[in-house]
């Protein structure tokens, strides 16, 4: 539907930043002439925040086409708040893209739906692009269905955004993430196709339309294509794959 695919590596907190100059340019060099260098998809890198001033820089100079983002930003502009990193340095940094609400911030730093919202905000307001991170547990899953909540915490995070606001949303059931246990594509399809009706609902039609909605939980080079085949799933956020050069070189160059 006009959505460029975008192919997202979130290294978590993997390697330092002396590894990321290595494997940055080891990913650049496995993919020479990949559909990435005629824009046909995207491709981001999401560092830990002591890689971004590294892998910009490398970026920059050998004119590597990956997009930066960061995992995480404060929802305040700048003051007292030890250890938190302000969206403004990110922007500075040339990070177009951030994080925001993966279950792993949700699960071990209380990050609430209210939290995510303001952090989505902070993005905007820098010039980011937030990624917006949903999805449901595996009791979640048994209680409530797969689509419940991440119906319900989408619908928080979009609230009081402006319709043209520039969004990425992914939906990561948490039982899939670095289980080894993907969701079918069938499942991410029904919940990427909800997800997209809250985007509706909350910014319009034109949101709905343009923005681009992920999966993510055990993506591999072996399962990528399945996923990519349903209409609703315009990407991937992968983890533990984005990790492995051949691995995360052959997801980019996955073939419908
Ligand atoms: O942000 C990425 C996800 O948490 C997926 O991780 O590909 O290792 O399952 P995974």
């Amino acid at each position: 539907a006009g959505r460029t695919p975008l192919i997202a590596g979130n290294w978590k907190m993997n390697l330092d930043h002396l590894q990321a100059v290595a494997f940055v340019q080891k990913l650049h060099w496995t993919l020479k002439d990949a559909k990435h260098e005629d824009g046909s998809v995207e491709v981001a890198v999401f560092p830990p925040f002591t890689d971004l001033r590294t892998v910009q820089t490398l970026l920059d100079a050998d004119k590597i086409p990956f997009a930066l983002g960061a995992q995480d930003l404060s929802a305040h502009d700048s003051g007292a708040y030890t250890g938190e990193i302000s969206g403004a340095f990110l922007a500075k940094l040339d990070a177009k893209y951030v994080i925001i609400g993966h279950s792993e911030r949700r699960q071990y730093h209380e990050e609430t739906d209210e939290i995510v919202g303001s952090k989505v905000k902070a993005a905007l307001k820098h010039g980011l692009v937030p990624v917006i991170c949903v999805g449901e547990t595996s009791e979640d899953l048994e209680k409530f269905g797969a689509s419940a909540v991440p119906v319900s915490q989408l619908s928080v995070a979009l609230e009081g955004l402006k319709a043209d606001a520039d969004i990425v949303v992914a939906y990561e059931p948490v039982w899939a993430i670095g289980s080894g246990q993907a969701a079918t594509p069938e499942q991410a399809q029904d919940v990427c196709a909800k997800l997209r009706e809250v985007i509706g609902e909350k910014l319009g039609a034109d949101a709905a339309a343009r923005t681009r909605v992920l999966y993510g939980g055990s993506v591999k080079s072996a399962n990528i294509a399945s996923f990519m085949r349903e209409p609703d799933v315009d990407g991937a956020l992968v983890g533990g794959a984005s990790l492995v050069v051949d691995e995360f070189a052959a997801i980019i160059r996955y073939q419908k």
